[in-house]
């Protein structure tokens, strides 16, 4: 046996007596990194500050830390006139402290609006917060933040505007220019920022994600056209375990045609549901794996994608738990770590993909 090897071994001994961090070795971060991606996972704060492993399993695999739910309206503006930074503070000062990279979700969205903003009704009201708010928030976090999800989920579509804009609160009030108007307030706030648009549901062949994807790229080219700092698309990224839907041709030409518009591509929200697989454990776990292999093979073929974020770390805390649980009770296994901290046959699949895929510049 090699002293490589041995060493190897060794570290997994020493490391499987403590049974809250995985094996030392490979990360994902550290995989990313040697190709050029960053690799990074949204959590929250009660998580990452009350659960010390799940902390150190964190800090080992994630170069990137991305706000579960810290940065939206509804936990940060409790009313009009405060703001409530507290839990957005200790992450992104955690995120300073450990050098990880800070994702920041996300300044103009349908969703996650207080109270008090749905009852405001006159337009220039609603301007002047919009633009209070992004230059507060994104002003406070100046420097500390490597990118904004500027507006999140802005296509709809099914809302049967010729522009395939959603008929969300802010496009009511203020038409489609809320979006241009987000992207320069956010880059006046924190000119080095990367601004993203983030958007959901554009990864599979179906002929409602088929007309969300056009409209996005009609989007950004009316963006770029403005001369609107977008630098970024988002694809969150929510995939299915069941779905039979992702062709790589449609998704890779899809890629390749934001590329061509001068952004750069992230995956902001990466996670696979199993709610809809039926079988073992094992076999759960493997058609999870395989959907991260399918995926990733292709989406990270592009090298104009820099970034690659999982919505969540551990299935000890996932989203799913809650919003999509599996109709037979048992637990959803979406993400690279297990509830004990251990790679999953989901994390081996990302691990693989990094490993495979090209150099980014
Ligand atoms: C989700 C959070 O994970 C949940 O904790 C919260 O209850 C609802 O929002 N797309 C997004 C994210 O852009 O903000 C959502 O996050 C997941 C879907």
């Amino acid at each position: 046996m090699s002293k490589l090897l041995a060493a190897g071994a060794f570290a997994v001994l020493r490391f499987s007596s403590h049974p809250a961090l995985a094996a030392e070795g490979e990360t994902l971060k550290g995989l990313a990194s040697a190709k050029g991606l960053l690799y990074g996972a949204a959590a929250n704060y009660s998580n990452l500050r009350n659960d010390v492993q799940f902390r150190a399993a964190f800090l080992q695999q994630c170069g990137l830390l991305t706000a579960e739910n810290e940065l939206k309206w509804a936990v940060l503006r409790p009313s009009r006139s405060t703001f409530n930074f507290t839990p957005a503070d200790w992450l992104v000062d955690f995120a300073q402290q450990h050098k990880l990279a800070f994702h920041g979700h996300t300044l103009a969205w349908h969703h996650s609006i207080p109270g008090w903003l749905q009852d405001v009704q006159d337009p220039a009201a609603l301007r002047t917060i919009l633009v209070d708010h992004i230059t507060t928030v994104v002003g406070r976090y100046a420097g500390k933040v490597r990118s904004w999800d500027a507006v999140n989920e802005a296509v709809q579509p099914e809302d049967g505007r010729p522009d395939m804009l959603r008929n969300s609160l802010w496009l009511k009030a203020l038409g489609p220019d809320y979006i241009d108007l987000a992207f320069r307030t956010a880059a006046a706030a924190d000119p080095h920022a990367l601004l993203v648009y983030n958007e959901h549901q554009i990864e599979y062949d179906t002929p409602d994600q088929a007309k969300r994807r056009a409209g996005v790229l009609r989007l950004l080219q009316r963006l770029k056209n403005n001369g609107v700092p977008v630098h970024a698309l988002g694809v969150q990224s929510h995939l299915r375990a069941a779905s039979n839907s992702f062709r790589p041709a449609v998704f890779r030409r899809f890629l390749s045609e934001v590329a061509g518009l001068g952004v750069r591509i992230l995956i902001t929200e990466m996670d696979v549901t199993d709610r809809d697989v039926q079988g073992s454990a094992a076999q759960i776990d493997s058609a999870v794996a395989n959907t991260y292999r399918d995926y990733l093979s292709i989406a990270l073929q592009e090298t104009a994608l820099t970034t690659v974020i999982t919505w969540g770390l551990s299935n000890l805390y996932t989203w799913l738990k809650t919003e999509s649980p599996r109709p037979d009770g048992a637990q959803s296994r979406p993400l690279p770590l297990d509830n004990n901290l251990q790679p999953t046959a989901a994390w081996k699949s990302i691990a693989g993909a990094f490993r495979q895929m090209p150099n980014r510049s």
